[in-house]
């Protein structure tokens, strides 16, 4: 499928495809999501087939506003913090399933638990609302691929497999949600994303663990240890590049190269850099060359997602 600029006839025309059991890629503010209804066995079944993702890998399930979270999960304390916080934004929750969850089992992997996102993009709001029903998105890429931040992406690695591309030009935010387990007594980031370990921790008035740091048990299969991976090998941390390299640069103090290069933010600007991420690791990734040489990223803020989705991606099969 080619895509189609998202305008209210489109919008219209995706909810109808949803609530038919199609798949509508379309735009949030951190990635592009592949939406199905959530509700819907069969629909949610297309989702991992057209993505090749393991069925043990749970969904996000996107609603409008905070009054539609109370159907499908239960806010704690600390959810309800953070919701207020964070909502509409790219932060997702992991909450216990609401007793009469009408969300389908194979959304949420059998667990029971779910993760919810209230998305801020106004063309995810409009679609969700014209839809009216829930709708489960993981990003809309090919399982381990790097996340789409433009429909371009998405028709390079999913036009074949879906009845819809909304066009609503690159995402701001450019990294996944940031995905809070809220469950347990102590809520423990299992992804960081789009909003900082800083912005939680202050809103919580507590220091927040991250999976896969402090033995805490990875959860979240977006935790494994290869993913959001493109082909060519990264060289993290260059301050050098070599012959045959490309150059992933960041700030204004960048060696001399004569090869493939993309700086992500001449200013040293994180939130620049979040957002050119994806696309520029795509772009690179298709110059041939022999690696990828990647400058040293701070690893304070929304650096710290980044340096998350540069280690994994650069993790040898
Ligand atoms: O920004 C985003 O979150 C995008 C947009 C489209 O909303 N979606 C996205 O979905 O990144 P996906 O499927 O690529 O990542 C969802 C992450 C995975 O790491 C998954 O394992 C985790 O959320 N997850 C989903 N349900 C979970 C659950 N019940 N418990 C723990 N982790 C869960
Ligand atoms: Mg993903």
């Amino acid at each position: 499928m080619t895509p189609v600029p998202a305008t209210s006839e489109t919008i219209d025309a995706a909810a109808k495809t949803l609530r038919a059991g199609g798949l509508v890629a379309f735009p949030t503010e951190t990635v592009y999501g592949l939406g199905a209804d959530a509700t819907n066995v069969r629909a949610v079944a297309a989702i991992f087939e057209a993505k090749g993702r393991p069925r043990f890998n749970p969904l996000i399930v996107h609603v409008p506003s905070l009054d539609a979270v109370n159907s499908v999960g239960t806010l704690t304390d600390a959810g309800a913090k953070l919701a207020a916080a964070f909502w509409p934004g790219p932060l997702t929750l992991v909450l216990a399933k609401a007793p009469d969850c009408p969300i389908a089992d194979l959304a949420t992997s059998g667990l029971d638990t779910i993760a919810v996102r209230v998305p801020a993009h106004p063309l995810a709001q409009a679609l969700l609302r014209a839809a009216d029903i829930p709708i489960a998105a993981p990003s809309a890429n090919r399982s381990g691929h790097v996340s789409s931040t433009t429909a371009a992406h998405v028709e390079a690695d999913l036009g074949d497999r879906v009845q819809m591309i909304l066009d609503g030009g690159a995402t701001p935010v450019g990294l996944e949600s940031t995905v809070v387990d809220v469950t347990g007594m102590a809520p423990v980031i299992l992804r960081l994303g789009g909003i900082t370990r800083e912005d939680i921790e202050r809103m919580l008035g507590r220091p927040v663990a991250v999976a896969g740091e402090e033995n805490i048990t990875p959860s979240s299969p977006g935790m494994l240890a290869r993913h959001y991976a493109p082909a060519t090998r990264l060289r993290l941390d260059a301050r050098n590049v070599r012959d045959g390299e490309a150059l992933l640069a960041f700030g204004d103090q960048v060696p001399t190269h004569s090869g493939p290069i993309i700086n992500l933010s001449r200013s040293g600007n994180l939130a620049e850099a979040a957002a050119n991420l994806f696309a520029a690791l795509r772009t690179l990734d298709a110059a041939g060359a022999a690696a990828i040489a990647v400058m040293p990223i701070p690893a304070y803020g929304l650096g710290e997602a980044i340096n998350d989705r540069l280690q994994r991606a650069a993790r040898a099969e």
